[in-house]
């Protein structure tokens, strides 16, 4: 069901290393955005998939987890994700914005569906992963998405209506719980 995929579809942050997610897969989320809408219909976005550990140990030290837990550096050894996502626009073709946020829940739902997920991360250190990548100068990351088999429980909570509450937090168990503002709150009128 949509709904429920909708719901599974959480950013994971902690993954089981030893079920990779293969190159294939990552091909095929990226094919799907294909389908998606675009601004004009430019389908301006390019995409660097990485699958193999020596590529996926450059790219992680690029990448900031979990802004609000200050005393987590993001995954451990044993946890990290098993392959990327890379979104580039080429700087002579932007892309409409939007369409970065959409090929990227596409994707995540996409592997949700596959049994995998992942996170998206725009906190990045961009110089350097576009020198690890060997990307063109006219290339620019806009978004890495992270992704394996997830390894954490994630929970929605619902947020009191007028609550501003909006940081995730972990419990003592590990679990991972995300508030939600309640529809009332985002319902303008
Ligand atoms: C545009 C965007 C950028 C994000 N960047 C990061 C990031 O750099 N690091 C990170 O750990 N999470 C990042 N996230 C994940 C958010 O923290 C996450 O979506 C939020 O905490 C809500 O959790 P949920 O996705 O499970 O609903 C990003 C999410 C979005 C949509």
């Amino acid at each position: 069901m949509f709904h429920e995929l909708v719901r599974k579809n959480r950013s994971y942050r902690r993954f089981d290393e030893d079920t990779p997610i293969q190159e294939e897969l990552l091909k095929k989320l990226v094919d799907l955005t294909r389908y998606t809408a675009s601004g004009a219909n430019r389908q301006a976005l390019r995409y660097v998939v990485s699958a193999t550990a020596e590529m996926n140990d450059k790219i992680f030290p690029q990448l900031a987890w979990a802004g609000y837990f200050k005393d987590w550096a993001g995954p451990s050894e044993g946890e990290r994700p098993t392959g990327y996502i890379i979104i580039a626009q080429q700087e002579s073709c932007k892309a409409n914005p939007y369409d970065v946020g959409i090929a990227a829940q596409t994707i995540l739902l996409g592997a949700v569906e596959a049994g995998f997920g992942g996170c998206m991360l725009q906190n990045i250190q961009y110089e350097k992963l576009q020198i690890i990548l060997k990307l063109p100068a006219d290339i620019h990351v806009l978004l890495v998405i992270a992704l394996g088999k997830p390894k954490e429980e994630v929970v929605l909570e619902e947020m009191h209506e007028g609550s501003n509450d909006i940081k995730y937090y972990r419990d003592e168990n590990a679990v991972h719980h995300v508030p939600k503002r309640s529809l009332r709150d985002i319902l303008l009128g």
